[in-house]
C-alpha cells in the first residue's frame, strides 16, 4: 500500500529501511531539540519492520527516504483515538514535505477508519515547525498541557492539537 502526493509518498516500513531506521533515530540532530531523544536498538526496529502505523516518506522525484510518519492509538476501548507523529532528516526540512505527508496520513486515517472522530498530535510549545505542520491541516490549538513532558533536564509545556472529521470533511 502506498499513498501518494504530488511531492512525497508513504509507504509502510519494510527490511530494507531497517539500517536507515537505526541510523536516523539514533541521532539527536534526527529527534531534534523538542522531540526528546530516545535511542533504540536493532531489534526494536525490526519490530517496527510491518508494524501497523509506521510509513516512511519517500520524496516522489527521486524515490529519496526522507523520513517517517506514523500513528498510534492513544486509547482503544468504547472509541478508537489516534495521535500522530513525524520525523524530517535534517537537510530535508522546510521543503513542505512533513505537511504533505501529514495530509497523506489525515486523509487515509478519517477514510479508511470509520468510527475516527478526532485525530490528535502533540508538540512542545516552541517547536514552531510542527505547531506550522498541523495548523496547515487544519488541526486546531485546543489546550496547553502543563509540564508533560521531561526533555533535556526539564519539565515542559506542550500544546494538544485536534482535527475534527466534520473539519476535515469541510476542508475537502
Ligand atoms: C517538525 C518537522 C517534522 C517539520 O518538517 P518539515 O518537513 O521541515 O516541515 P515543512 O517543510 O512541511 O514545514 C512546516 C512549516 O514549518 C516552518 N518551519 C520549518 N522549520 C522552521 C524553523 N526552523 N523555524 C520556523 N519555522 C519553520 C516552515 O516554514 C513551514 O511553515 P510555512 O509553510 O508557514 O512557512 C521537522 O522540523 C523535524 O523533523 N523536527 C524534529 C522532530 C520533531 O520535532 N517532530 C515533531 C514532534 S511533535
Amino acid at each position: 500500500m502506498e499513498l501518494l502526493g504530488s511531492k512525497v509518498g508513504l509507504r509502510p516500513l519494510d527490511d530494507s529501511d531497517v539500517d536507515d531506521f537505526f541510523k536516523w533515530w539514533n541521532d539527536p540532530e534526527f529527534s531534534g531539540e523538542y522531540a526528546g531523544f530516545e535511542p533504540i536498538s536493532r531489534i526494536d526496529v525490526r519490530d517496527l519492520v510491518g508494524k501497523e502505523g509506521w510509513f516512511m516518506i519517500f520524496s516522489r522525484s527521486e524515490n529519496r527516504k526522507i523520513g517517517f510518519i506514523s500513528y498510534y492509538p492513544v486509547r482503544r476501548d468504547y472509541l478508537n483515538l489516534f495521535e500522530i507523529g513525524y520525523r524530517m532528516k535534517p537537510d530535508e526540512r522546510r521543503k513542505g514535505y512533513t505537511t504533505e505527508a501529514a495530509r497523506l496520513l489525515v486523509d487515509y486515517l478519517f477514510a479508511t477508519k470509520k468510527e475516527i472522530e478526532r485525530i490528535e498530535s502533540v508538540t512542545d510549545v516552541e517547536n514552531i515547525p510542527s505547531q506550522r505542520v498541523l495548523e496547515k491541516n487544519g488541526f486546531k490549538r485546543e489546550a496547553e498541557l502543563r509540564k508533560r513532558f521531561f526533555n533535556k533536564g526539564e519539565y515542559r509545556n506542550e500544546y494538544m492539537y485536534s482535527l475534527l472529521r466534520e473539519e476535515w470533511q469541510k476542508a475537502k
